[in-house]
């Protein structure tokens, strides 16, 4: 059991009043509020040892270094990889995919075939569209159901000995749904293809390991699971990274530079050209450290119970309709009223305190299949409440009012 009233402790944030009412956040999918400790740690790090690393000899700078591999480290330990050096700290989910996606160009030809799920974000979509325009490869689409579940036996009949890469959420971050990646993957590899996972929605829910999953590539974002933005990873099979050229030239990435010939350093710096966010990186560290430190069963559990809650008691607003119905899903709430606008009862909500993310959630095809503009958000974590649920519920009836 949390100790919810504790946690929230943890949050300064969440002692704040928006337009005067006490603020309720549920729009932890767009992004999760931040701990103190890794506040603490933000603030340590540029009072007391804010250096360059990988290039210094002196103090700062090794102890910057230290603290910067410390948490490359945290973040393999976490994520069950081999090895440390094939965790690649990037700025995000986004820069993760772009790595992988511009790294085959040179392994595709004209005429192979890659496979997206219907269930993407835009940045699961667009790279590989570009992928395909530099290299004549084919996109094919695994539909889905109404409920917000791809249709795996589509699936099957997708692969062939032309995939070459298939590309899929973990967990849809419009709808919640969790997708079957285990069953994606294990297929996927038996037809010859290589496997990327955008985890940037599942990390702050569960815990993946990546050996056990046995996938090729895993992307997040630490910003999801309460640390900053602008820091995340791209983990690869090391074989996989050693295939792949790098992403950018400049420093830090070389082993020799001449103006006839450079040679690129080994991994994990290949695919880390420039300054990194040293201090975005200690900090997704500490970030780990705090999700660890209460659990992912125990949140899991708990943002299951919120799930089940905030579900019952918006279903009972009459004319609501909720979007993505999986079994199978986590604490996301998507939904709209009647033919109401969701703008504008996020609009009202936010009024009277309450945060949540309303329009396409960069997922149009999502809101293309259900044929509607946007829906409302509602995404909970393990820090959120009953009674919060209870204030969103009423504040939609209200904004329901006032529309009607
Ligand atoms: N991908 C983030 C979301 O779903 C920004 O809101």
């Amino acid at each position: 059991m949390l100790d919810v009233q504790n946690i929230r402790e943890d949050f300064p944030i969440l002692k704040r009043q928006v337009n005067g009412k006490p603020l309720v956040y549920f729009d932890n999918a767009a992004t999760s509020q931040t701990p103190q400790t890794v506040i603490d740690a933000i603030v340590d790090y540029y009072s007391n040892y804010n250096a360059n690393i990988h290039r210094g000899v002196h103090t700062l700078s090794q102890e910057a270094t230290d603290a910067y591999e410390i948490a490359r480290k945290k973040v393999q330990e976490h994520f069950s990889a081999k090895h440390s050096h094939e965790i690649i700290l990037t700025s995000g989910t986004t820069h993760s995919i772009n790595i992988v996606a511009t790294g085959f160009t040179n392994l595709l030809s004209k005429g192979d075939e890659i496979i997206v799920s219907a269930l993407e974000h835009h940045s699961n979509i667009v790279p590989w569209q570009m992928l395909c325009e530099r290299t004549g490869a084919i996109l094919k689409v695994i539909p889905m159901n109404e409920e917000g579940e791809l249709l795996m036996d589509v699936y099957d009949q997708l692969l062939s000995n032309k995939t070459k890469l298939v590309f899929t959420n973990h967990i849809s971050n419009a709808l919640g749904t969790i997708n079957p990646i285990e069953e994606i993957i294990k297929k996927a590899h038996n037809a010859g293809a290589a496997v990327l996972i955008d985890g940037a929605q599942a990390c702050p829910h569960v815990k993946p390991d990546v050996q056990a999953l046995d996938v090729d590539f895993y992307v997040a974002s630490a910003h999801k699971l309460c640390g900053p933005t602008g820091v995340g990873l791209l983990y690869g099979k090391e074989e996989w990274l050693n295939k792949l050229p790098p992403y950018q030239g400049g420093g830090e990435m070389i082993d020799e530079v001449t103006f006839e010939k450079t040679t690129y350093a080994g991994l994990p710096h290949k695919f880390e050209a420039g300054t990194p966010n040293i201090c975005g990186g200690i900090a997704f560290g500490v970030a780990l450290d705090y999700m660890n430190s209460i659990g992912f069963d125990a949140i899991a559990a708990y943002e299951n119970e919120l799930l089940e809650y905030g579900t019952q008691k918006l279903l009972e607003i009459e004319g609501l309709k909720i979007y993505g119905t999986s079994k199978n899903k986590t604490s996301v709430i998507s939904f709209n009223i009647d033919h109401i606008h969701p703008y504008d009862i996020g609009s009202i909500i936010d009024k009277l305190g309450i945060a949540v993310r309303t329009g396409h959630h960069c997922a149009q095809p999502i809101m293309d299949f259900y044929k509607i503009p946007g829906t409302i958000r509602a995404s909970f974590s393990f820090y959120n409440t009953k009674e919060e649920i209870d204030s969103l519920v009423e504040a939609v009836k209200k904004a329901k009012m006032m529309l009607a």
